[in-house]
């Protein structure tokens, strides 16, 4: 099978991800500091990196959007329930006996059934709930400051519950993720596509153009 590098990840798509990469690690590593899991910056300066950092990961989720919107990107995310235990069986048992890949990377196709599920329930779950909780319990004013009663210390006591759980889970995909990028045609592959926007994959067009050369011949024949 013939192979070309192929422009698969343009430029706002590898700024995008990496921005988000490190301000997600630096909101979990402030968060867990403020939840009171280590002492780092010390538990002020904690509170008050991790607010500028929420303010950036909001701008770059707005920015996202649009950009998603706007390319029609968003439809790369749209999961499909097709080939998905091929892939589950393929990281359980494949993976170790140096199996194919069950579906092939495109640039119309970039995710395969299993990231496709995941981006989008991190798209439409867990980074709302983190955005959401995170937004509420920095708005929380002590009833006697502001006199708001509908965030009262009840209410944050759910919202710092919520916003734990999802932090949490953002942590436990960021390992999954950091394995699963090793996990690629060679080790580095993944890793090399979204620092340079470029990845070795399948000439389609080449297979295409020898499809239709046969079809010529045995059409001569
Ligand atoms: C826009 C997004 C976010 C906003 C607005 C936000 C805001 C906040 C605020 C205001 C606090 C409480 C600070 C205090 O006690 O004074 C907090 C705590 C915390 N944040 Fe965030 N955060 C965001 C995203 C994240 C993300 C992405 C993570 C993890 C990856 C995270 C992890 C945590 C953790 C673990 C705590 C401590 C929770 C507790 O012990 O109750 N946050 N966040």
């Amino acid at each position: 099978m013939s192979k070309k590098q192929v422009y698969i990840y343009k430029s706002f798509e590898r700024f995008w991800h990496w921005m988000q990469a490190i301000l997600i690690f630096f909101l979990g590593f402030t968060g867990f500091e403020i939840h009171g899991t280590y002492t780092f910056f010390g538990f002020r300066d904690a509170v008050r990196y991790h607010n500028f950092a929420a303010y950036l990961f909001i701008g770059l989720i707005v920015f996202a959007i649009f950009w998603h919107l706007t390319t029609g990107e968003y439809k790369q995310y749209i999961p499909t329930f097709q080939n998905i235990k091929a892939q589950l069986d393929y990281y359980i048992f494949g993976i170790f006996r140096n199996a194919p890949h069950p579906t092939k990377k495109s640039v119309l196709s970039k995710l395969n059934p299993l990231q496709k599920i995941t981006y989008f329930g991190l798209k439409i779950l867990v980074i709302p709930v983190s955005v959401t909780s995170g937004l509420l319990y920095m708005f929380y004013r002590y009833p006697t400051k502001h006199g708001v009663e509908a965030i009262n210390i009840q209410t944050l006591e759910l919202i710092a519950i919520f916003h734990t759980i999802a932090a949490i889970m953002l942590i436990a995909f960021i390992i999954t993720h950091l394995y699963l990028i090793t996990t690629g045609e060679t080790v580095t592959s993944n890793l090399k596509a979204m620092l340079t926007g470029f990845e070795e994959l399948e000439d389609e067009h080449k297979e295409e153009k020898m499809d239709e050369s046969k079809l010529s011949t045995q059409n001569l024949d």
